[in-house]
């Protein structure tokens, strides 16, 4: 009715005017008791809720799982069971940058996955990379503080993420994909996403088996070079963003197949190295990739803040005969993401549309709070065990992923396996993976990388790091910038590369 659609208060009331606030005469002073001019100021200072602290920037949309294969002797998890369908949301993101820093600045982008499955909402929040730079959690706050931005200048540095780098030898695998192909994406339709770690699946007879999640995109993977990402976050901040939106408004909906590596439960005490260590990946001869579905994007949120924004992904949303594993990233980040939401967005930010469970009901006796307003039935006693019908746990239905440990408390890197070591899969990543036109770009890269540092004990680690990755590497980056600076002015800050024979500082 266009005679009904008048502007009111937040509490329904008709609204005098849009235009004019309250005046003790036309040039008069403001009146205090303007309830709605007051509202509509307070409403406007509290529109932010704080940005993610990694991952800020990104955008996502909705689709469907489809399940297509049996792999029921893996898991009972009736998300996985052949012909089910689930009703799925995405958010791409990038790392480092903040909300509105250019999608096309070189980072690991961000893959969270929500399926609203039968038995609740299953999250696999991933990246486009199978591994990872740290294999702890408590040294995450350090990673990010070196990918964010200096104190006193506000400005980020390179030297600061180098620093990091160098001194933790296990980034280096997962630097080795950063500086690659997969550090510059065409577009987020165009890359693979991991779930990254080991989880645990169960299946119907209680058997445990060690999984890693592959989304492998059927629209390909396709790399942007450095140039044009250079070129693209000048003129649109916002590619990633509008690319994904533009192509499911046209109907062109991307597809990623499903994909899992299965390891027996036993074999992971002998496996050639620690396969809970999230700097590693699976050899797929070993244990090649199993097909288990697809999902496609179809939807585009109705609004990016109610669904993009307040959308809180937790690798703690497991479903029965899904679950963790020893991964101590992983454990880590099954605390870390309820805790970042509650202040990020509230307390009961799981009762917002788009973190409420879709295909299954919330029972328990959890309540009041911040903005609560889903509530018990009024006779429900709010207490367990009762006697009033309330509802009780079902070991049975909630059966969760276990495993055994020696149960004495450490703090120390898992026991050895005789493959663990930081530099060996970084190595064969860059020898064996890459072709030569992948090569070539890397080596670009990291010579890019390299003048853009000013410290000299920096630079010195930067040629070890490389050096342990790939000794023939090192000596090309060697070659490159020797070269280089021996045709550039040496007093420009940065550019010439000469080590110096002092002991590092650290
Ligand atoms: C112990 C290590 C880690 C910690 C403590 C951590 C912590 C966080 C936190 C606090 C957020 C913001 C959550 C929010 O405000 O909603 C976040 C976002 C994210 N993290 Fe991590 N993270 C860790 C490791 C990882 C790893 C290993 C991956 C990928 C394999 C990853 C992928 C993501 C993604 C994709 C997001 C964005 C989620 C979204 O789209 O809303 N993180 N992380």
């Amino acid at each position: 009715m266009a005679d009904a659609n008048f502007t009111t208060t937040e509490t329904g009331t008709p609204v005098a005017s849009d235009e004019f606030s309250l005046t003790s005469g036309t040039n008069g002073t403001t009146a205090l008791h303007d309830r709605y001019l007051v509202e509509k100021l307070a409403s406007f200072n509290r529109e932010r809720v704080p940005e993610r602290n990694p991952h800020a920037k990104g955008a996502g949309a909705f689709g469907e799982l489809v399940i297509t294969e049996d792999v029921s002797q893996y898991t009972r998890a009736a998300v996985f069971q052949k012909g089910a369908t689930s009703e799925t949301l995405i958010r791409f993101s990038s790392v480092a940058g903040e909300q509105g820093s250019p999608d096309t600045w070189r980072d690991v982008r961000g893959f969270s996955l929500r399926f609203y499955t039968t038995e609740g909402n299953l999250d696999i929040v991933g990246n486009n990379t199978p591994t990872f730079f740290i294999r702890d959690g408590i040294k995450f706050p350090d990673f990010i503080h070196s990918q964010k931005r200096l104190g006193q200048s506000g400005l980020r540095d390179a030297d600061m993420q180098w620093d990091f780098w160098t001194l933790s030898p296990e980034s280096a695998h997962q630097v080795t994909y950063l500086m690659g192909d997969r550090g510059l994406s065409k577009s987020w339709r165009h890359l693979n996403g991991y779930g990254s770690h080991t989880y645990q699946w169960v299946n119907a007879a209680g058997e445990r088996f060690w999984v890693k999640y592959h989304f492998i995109s059927r629209q390909g993977v396709v790399p942007m070079s450095g140039d044009e990402a250079e070129r693209i976050a000048g003129a649109d901040a916002d590619y990633y963003r509008r690319d994904l939106f533009e192509a499911i408004e046209n109907g062109d909906y991307p597809t990623w197949d499903v994909q899992v590596q299965v390891m027996p439960y036993e074999d992971a005490k002998t496996y050639r190295f620690n396969p809970f260590d999230l700097t590693k990946t699976w050899s797929k001869k070993d244990y090649p990739r199993i097909p288990v579905g697809h999902f496609t994007l179809n939807r585009n949120p109705e609004n990016f803040f109610a669904e993009i924004e307040q959308a809180a992904f937790s690798p703690g949303n497991q479903v029965p005969g899904t679950g963790i594993s020893p991964d101590k990233m992983l454990m880590a980040r099954v605390f870390s993401y309820p805790d970042a939401q509650r202040y990020r967005i509230g307390a009961n930010y799981n009762q917002l549309p788009v973190n409420q469970p879709h295909a299954a009901e919330v029972r328990n006796y959890m309540h009041q709070g911040n903005m609560q307003f889903l509530f018990n039935p009024a006779d429900a006693r709010v207490y367990a065990p009762n006697s009033y019908g309330g509802p009780a746990a079902d070991a049975e239905r909630g059966v969760e992923a276990t495993w055994e440990d020696d149960g004495t408390l450490v703090r120390s890197a898992s026991a050895l396996h005789s493959e663990d070591d930081d530099f060996g899969q970084a190595g064969t990543l860059y020898r064996d993976v890459f072709d030569d036109g992948e090569k070539a770009r890397f080596l670009d890269t990291l010579v890019g990388q390299f003048e853009s540092l000013t410290v000299d004990r920096i630079k010195d680690r930067f040629l070890q790091y490389w050096g342990n990755v790939d000794a023939d590497l090192a000596d090309k980056i060697r070659a490159r910038v020797s070269a280089e600076a021996s045709v550039s002015d040496d007093t420009t800050p940065g550019a010439p590369y000469s080590p110096k024979p002092e002991a590092d500082a650290e």
